[in-house]
């Protein structure tokens, strides 16, 4: 049987794609779980239902652009001889206009300068076998109306996950992607809601709308981007690195 993953870093843990990591990584045996996110209600009912008997489980409720949380992932850290695996989920989709500067520079400094915070904090534990992946999107690879921000921050993290998958791949580290789209969360039912807002329609019309233009005719499911993420980080993908994997259910090639 394969190795288990032992201890992982989750940013963006408490919602959506991140939380649904964390339950993937705990059922497949990892008992060293570090949880970073804003959203600190989520955090601790998070860590009543897996704080328990032998899991490990570390809650560090913060905005993840400040530093004020670096001395707490410090300790976190400390306990730790090596950290398997960083995966970085936490993130936001403001739409925006290109000269609105304000929204432009929140998204970047969300989506992609707090992802080098994280990984600088956690590169000295960070050794032969672990891995690190980032959530971008598909949006990392495409453009999209009213969305200069969150396009430009997406592609910049597949730039950041090539440059350091080639710095650390002497190492042993691996790095890697992955690209949703349309992902029942929350955050895809806020932008959702936006359009139905729009044109004045219900969001499970839109939902329902949109579901059509998905060739597989289904959302993806938060699990289903958990299970690639878990396989991504495990030993069986030891010889891949410097890889976007799109988990979108046909659409970003037709419909
Ligand atoms: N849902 C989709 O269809 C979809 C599609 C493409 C990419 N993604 C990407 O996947 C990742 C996860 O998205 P999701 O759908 O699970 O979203 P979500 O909104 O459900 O979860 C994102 C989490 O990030 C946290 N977060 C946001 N800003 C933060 C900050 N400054 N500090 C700390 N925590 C912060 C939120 O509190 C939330 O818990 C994001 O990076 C998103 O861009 C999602």
């Amino acid at each position: 049987m394969e190795k288990a993953i032992n201890s992982v870093l989750i940013s963006g843990a408490a919602n959506g794609i991140g939380a649904a990591c964390v339950e993937k990584f705990i059922e497949q045996g990892c008992r060293y779980i570090i949880a970073l996110d804003r959203d600190e209600a989520s955090l601790k009912a998070m860590q009543l239902r897996y704080a328990d008997g032998d899991i490990i489980f570390i809650a560090i409720a913060a905005d993840l652009t400040g530093q004020a949380y670096f001395s707490k992932l410090a300790s976190a850290l400390e306990p730790l001889t090596q950290l398997e695996a960083l995966v970085l989920s936490h993130g936001v989709a403001d739409e925006n206009e290109i000269n609105e500067r304000d929204t432009f520079m929140r998204v970047m400094d969300v989506n992609v300068n707090s992802c080098q915070s994280i990984i600088a904090q956690c590169e000295a534990k960070l050794d032969k076998g672990s891995a690190v992946l980032f959530m971008s999107s598909i949006l990392g690879k495409m453009g999209n109306h009213r969305n200069t921000a969150y396009c430009s921050s997406k592609h910049a993290q597949l730039g950041m996950m090539k440059g350091l998958a080639m710095d650390w791949a002497r190492h042993g580290i691996r790095v890697n992607a992955i690209l949703p789209c349309y992902v029942d969360t929350p955050l895809l039912r806020k932008e959702l809601q936006k359009q139905a807002d729009m044109v004045g329609s219900t969001l499970d019309q839109v939902m329902r709308k949109a579901k059509k233009r998905i060739p597989m005719r289904s959302y993806v499911q938060s699990s289903d981007v958990a299970d690639s993420a878990y396989f991504l980080c495990s030993q069986q993908a030891r010889m891949i690195t410097a890889q976007s994997l799109i988990i979108d259910g046909g659409s970003s090639c037709g419909g």
